[in-house]
């Protein structure tokens, strides 16, 4: 018999024998035990575990195998929003970056954390006291799905952190990277789907790949997708101090155990970057994995903190794009598709080709002068351009391929969908519809854009469904959606499929479409509790984008008080110049606009109102401090929240530029660079002396 002892003993020294090996095969990519080892060791610590449900932990390494299956995702809400990055396209844009960077910080000397730009899906994993405890999508910035049981699956991801002796390691930590699935890996896969004989759908490309796989409601499914993974960033941190530069904190990650590229370097100036981007431009087709550009980072963490953000993107980082991918096609049809504010795109309907990974059939011509500059005509062979996750584009015409008897393209008098005269003012390159929301495609737009994920977020309400409803005469306005019943979709969707001729399941199977009309209906009643920005960004108010709705809800608390604010008042608002606080001020004082408004309030669209807060006050303003040590009287975040509202910035290290520092017990490295720069230094007592003034 075995003690009870043993078997807990047994089970750790398994656990620690698996982890290891693991983060050797998956992480360092030295493998230190072969294949049939490990599994042998894994069924051993299942059968344990199995036996003793007790001695099961939450690090074990047999959770990797995928949990059962859930009904859905909770949502995740980032502490600190997951951001996206500015892109450049070329050496000139490059050096614009750098030359802002210089310029606000007023130093010319800039060093880069430079990185390949991993092409697979944002994610971000939680650890608390070293366990890993949650993994979030990217979602919208702020909020992403909980796939931690997925993440889970992939083997590259620490679930616990490897600490050397001794070392802190930080009561919170998130760490941000990229989810991918390496090229070997998803050919291997495509091999086998295609023997499959159709039982398994091949995958289309990697990333999308990496995407569908952590997004399945079944872990298990998950861990049959050779998914890897690799840091490079960090969130939310607690109870550690952070080094003082990006690559140091990368290095720091490495020691935890994450993989971390080797590609990562650090570069001087845009010279050392564009040196970069060549050198690993010319090593792209040999990687193991897809990357679609490469990304620099200013490496100083306080620089950073000081630069900050624009909108979604920071300022002190930019990804700098490889070239598009180009193919050749011919050219179908031109038509033209009207957005939501009327504007006429002409688009090339396109023989379907494949590039950089997906089928095109579509490609945007932007507007009428760019169709006479290309001289793009129906039959011709064309360029066409895919880069990034931008719309594909026609590049130029292969002017020998052309056939006889072609003619040169003219914008439509009047608008395909509802008739209307299709005008172009002077001096405008955009021609739109002027039907208004008389126009079918222009209702249909804003009705899509109004139920979009960032807006009022109405999941499964795509555009075929809002054509649908808005044809068949369901719906005429926002507002409509919300008086939607489950017998009004029910016919709409009989009616649909009549119309199309179509038998699908939704016919032979009424629990199908009953299904869908009920997840519909109550995506519809769970997007009427909002945010007043959300809805500001839904409304579609021309030129408001996310930013700026923020900042008008920031600004105003309110919307009575936004709806009655003039065109100076509005200027108040950051980034608000005259043209576009005339365009909200002309938005609000349309009569069928405060109507669709006021009936969209009357169904239960509702939103918390809150204090207007204007721009940052206080006597901290143009301040900026730094926390280091424990507080006793309150948390770190605690702090830099009251000091931020106070109108101080608050920063990751100490420069010549901090204005004060912030020390607690057991002030390390930060507190002697102060006084080595002469910073002024507090002491708990004092802080809380100055909040107790200030508050
Ligand atoms: S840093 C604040 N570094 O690119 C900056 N992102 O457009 C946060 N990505 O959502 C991102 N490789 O999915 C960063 N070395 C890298 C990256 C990287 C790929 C992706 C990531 C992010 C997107 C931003």
């Amino acid at each position: 018999m075995t003690s009870v002892a043993d078997t807990t003993a047994r089970a750790a020294e398994l656990r620690q024998r698996l982890t290891d090996a693991n983060y050797r095969y998956h992480v360092l990519d030295e493998p230190n035990i072969p294949d049939a080892d490990y599994d042998a060791l894994m069924r051993e610590l299942e059968g344990i575990e199995a036996a003793h449900p007790q001695l099961r932990t939450s690090d074990s390494p047999t959770l990797r195998v995928g949990a059962v299956p859930s009904r859905e995702f909770a949502t995740v809400r980032h502490a600190i929003p997951m951001l996206s990055l500015a892109n450049a396209f070329s050496e000139a844009e490059v050096e614009d970056f750098a030359r802002r960077i210089r310029e606000r910080l007023g130093r010319d000397d800039l060093r880069f954390s430079v990185e390949p730009k991993f092409d697979g899906l944002a994610i971000s994993l939680r650890y608390e006291n070293a366990v890993f405890v949650q993994g979030a999508t990217r979602g919208d910035g702020e909020s992403g799905e909980d796939v931690t049981a997925n993440l889970r699956t992939v083997k590259a991801i620490p679930l616990r952190l490897r600490s050397g002796k001794n070392e802190n390691v930080p009561r919170v930590l998130e760490v941000r990277g990229e989810v991918y699935m390496p090229r070997a890996g998803f050919e291997k896969y495509n091999e086998a789907a295609r023997a499959s004989g159709g039982k398994v759908k091949p995958l289309v490309n990697p990333r999308n790949a990496a995407a569908g796989s952590l997004r399945q409601l079944d872990p298990r499914i998950t861990a049959r997708r050779p998914l890897a993974f690799y840091a490079y960033a960090v969130g939310v941190v607690e109870g550690f101090e952070l080094p003082a530069t990006h690559s140091a904190m990368m290095r720091q990650l490495g020691e935890w155990g994450f993989p971390v590229s080797k590609l990562i370097d650090t570069k001087r100036g845009v010279a050392g970057c564009l040196d970069y981007f060549r050198r690993i431009g010319a090593q792209r087709d040999a990687l193991p994995f897809d990357i679609d550009g490469v990304v620099y980072k200013l490496d100083d963490l306080s620089a950073q903190a000081e630069l900050g953000f624009v909108g979604r993107t920071p300022r002190w980082a930019i990804a700098h794009k490889f070239p598009a991918q180009e193919q050749v096609t011919t050219v179908e049809a031109i038509d033209v598709q009207i957005g939501r504010t009327g504007a006429a795109t002409p688009t090339a309907r396109l023989k379907p080709v494949f590039v950089g990974g997906v089928t095109v059939t579509n490609a945007t011509l932007h507007n009428a002068d760019q169709v006479a500059r290309l001289d793009v005509r129906v039959g011709d062979t064309v360029i066409v351009r895919r880069a990034g996750d931008v719309i594909p584009e026609v590049v130029s015409v292969v002017m020998e391929k052309r056939p006889a008897r072609t003619h040169a393209w003219k914008m439509p008098a009047h608008c395909p969908v509802c008739g209307s005269a299709i005008v172009r003012d002077a001096g405008e390159v955009v021609a739109r519809c002027s039907g208004g929301l008389s126009c079918a495609a222009q209702i249909v737009q804003s009705i899509f854009h109004f139920a979009s994920r960032r807006a009022m977020d109405i999941e499964g309400l795509g555009e075929r469904y809002i054509e649908d409803l808005c044809e068949l005469g369901y719906v005429k306005s926002v507002a409509d959606l919300y008086r939607l019943s489950l017998d009004d979709l029910l016919e709409m969707k009989r009616r649909a499929d009549a119309r199309d001729g179509t038998t699908p399941e939704t016919v032979r199977n009424g629990k199908i479409a009953t299904k869908w009309a009920q997840n519909l209906i109550a995506a519809i009643a769970h997007s009427k509790a909002t945010t007043l920005d959300r809805f500001l960004y839904a409304l579609g108010i021309p030129d408001v984008g996310e930013a700026t709705a923020k900042g008008l809800a920031r600004h105003f608390g309110g919307l009575d008080a936004l709806m009655a604010a003039t065109a100076e008042e509005l200027m108040q608002v950051p980034d608000v110049g005259p043209i576009m606080a005339a365009h909200i001020a002309t938005f609000f004082g349309e009569p069928h606009n405060r109507r669709a408004i006021a009936q969209l309030r009357k169904t239960g669209v509702a939103w918390v109102e809150s204090e207007p807060q204007r721009e940052a006050q206080g006597p901290l303003l143009g301040k900026t401090g730094v926390l280091t040590g424990g507080l006793h009287s309150l948390t770190r975040e605690q702090a830099k929240a009251k000091l931020e509202a106070l109108g101080a910035k608050v920063a990751g290290s100490v420069s010549k530029k901090t204005s004060f520092v912030v020390a607690g017990s057991e002030a390390g490295s930060k507190l002697d660079k102060a006084r080595e720069l002469g910073v002024e230094v507090w002491d708990e007592a004092r802080l809380l002396e100055f909040l107790r003034a200030h508050e």
